[in-house]
């Protein structure tokens, strides 16, 4: 299987993993031969990138760390639980952050969402979600499809997977995994209270716009704070994930520690950054970075790898940092490579596969030379050859 830009898919082109649609409904199954009408209609719909079965990458597996299954039945229960609390809000008029604060407070909000069957099932889904997740030991295949309906709810999932496969690498019980993974499933519900219209804005937002959406964090503590199914550690988690470890983040300006306490998930020190919450920005900016948007595909996964790593220190803590480059490889199986360096130089192909003990050089097929010609498969072990360089396209 290989990721293609959608652009350089053609008729005849086999699908590697299914489409769904806005309200999960399957509108393209796996093994469908795509034709020029469904390649027009997804890209219509906004899809960058999609999942090609052909027979080069066919022995070249992409390992989602949940199921297809559990990863539906958690998206679900996101998506539900995100309309049930927004019916609670549509007819209340609020345009200010302060008179936004004011509707989150009233009884029927937090009611709403708190005795939602869709919140309560969150909870009680987490159990198997967390299951599959703690068989895994490296991120892969996290690339999942996102469009402009189901961005939210499946970034909310995939920034579950990447902190809980980082916070398993930190000892944490599973009572603390839990509630990482509520926190983690829920760190955007404030963008609810934001106008939509506003939120998918194309271009650069004006001050007064980004100071609204930078209060979804704050409106997403004032909804979760005091909710006992909650807690404090994923209603910080809301809070907290766009702060930096020095204070240059938002919605308070907390500072981090730049240090690990292995299975501690808070500090004593009430003013820095929690934990889980540090694990949380490092999840959300490689998911958002990574994350293909309506009309534009995702940066390439070596790209964003860089940009986690440089921010070790000022915006992310730098410890957690070293354990993420430990589960996340620079060239995830599947992505489309092109040698940069070594006598292959030019050549086009595909991560073949990554070994958890050679994050940065994986096994790779090439598929056409620099000219673009069809090459009987080349296939190279970058941990066996220094020579080469390679950079995802
Ligand atoms: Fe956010
Ligand atoms: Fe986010």
């Amino acid at each position: 299987m290989i990721k293609k830009h959608i652009n350089n898919v053609s008729p005849g082109m086999v699908l590697g993993k299914p489409i769904y649609g806005e309200n999960y409904e399957v509108l393209l199954k796996k093994g469908v031969e795509l034709t020029q009408g469904y390649i027009d209609r997804l890209k219509a719909r906004g899809y960058a990138c999609l999942y090609i079965e052909d027979k080069e990458t066919e022995d070249i597996v992409i390992n989602d760390p949940i199921s297809d299954k559990i990863r539906l039945m958690a998206t679900k229960d996101v998506l539900k639980t995100y309309k049930v609390t927004q019916s609670a809000i549509a007819d209340i008029e609020a345009d200010t952050s302060e008179s936004i604060m004011r509707s989150i407070n009233t009884p029927k909000v937090k009611r709403t969402f708190q005795e939602s069957q869709a919140f309560k099932q969150l909870v009680e889904d987490i159990d198997s979600f967390l299951d599959e997740i703690m068989g895994q030991d490296i991120l892969s295949g996290l690339n999942s499809i996102k469009t402009v309906d189901n961005y939210t709810f499946e970034h909310s999932i995939d920034a579950a997977i990447i902190s809980l496969i980082i916070a398993k690498r930190l000892y944490f019980d599973k009572k603390k995994l839990k509630q990482i993974a509520i926190g983690e499933f829920l760190h955007d519900i404030g963008k609810i209270f934001i106008d939509v219209k506003l939120l998918n804005k194309p271009g650069k937002l004006t001050n007064e716009e980004f100071a609204m959406v930078k209060q979804h964090t704050s409106f997403g503590y004032e909804l979760l704070k005091d909710i006992d199914a909650i807690g404090y550690v994923s209603a910080h988690i809301p809070y907290q994930h766009h702060e930096r470890q020095d204070g240059k983040g938002y919605p308070r300006g907390l500072l981090g520690s730049n240090k690990l306490d292995k299975g501690e998930i808070t500090y004593v020190e009430h003013d820095k950054m929690i934990m889980g919450a540090e694990v949380a920005a490092i999840a959300d900016v490689y998911d958002a970075c990574i994350s293909d948007r309506p009309y534009r595909a995702g940066l390439p996964p070596d790209t964003v790898y860089e940009l986690i790593k440089n921010g070790a220190g000022t915006q992310f803590n730098e410890e957690i940092v070293r354990y993420f480059l430990g589960v996340m490889p620079k060239y995830p199986a599947g992505s489309e490579i092109k040698v940069i360096h070594g006598i292959y130089k030019g050549f086009v192909g595909v991560v073949a596969s990554v070994e958890i003990s050679q994050m940065t050089r994986p096994r790779v097929k090439l598929l056409y030379d620099d000219k673009q010609n069809k090459i009987k498969p080349i296939e190279i072990d970058l941990s066996r050859d220094a020579s080469f360089e390679i950079q995802c396209i």
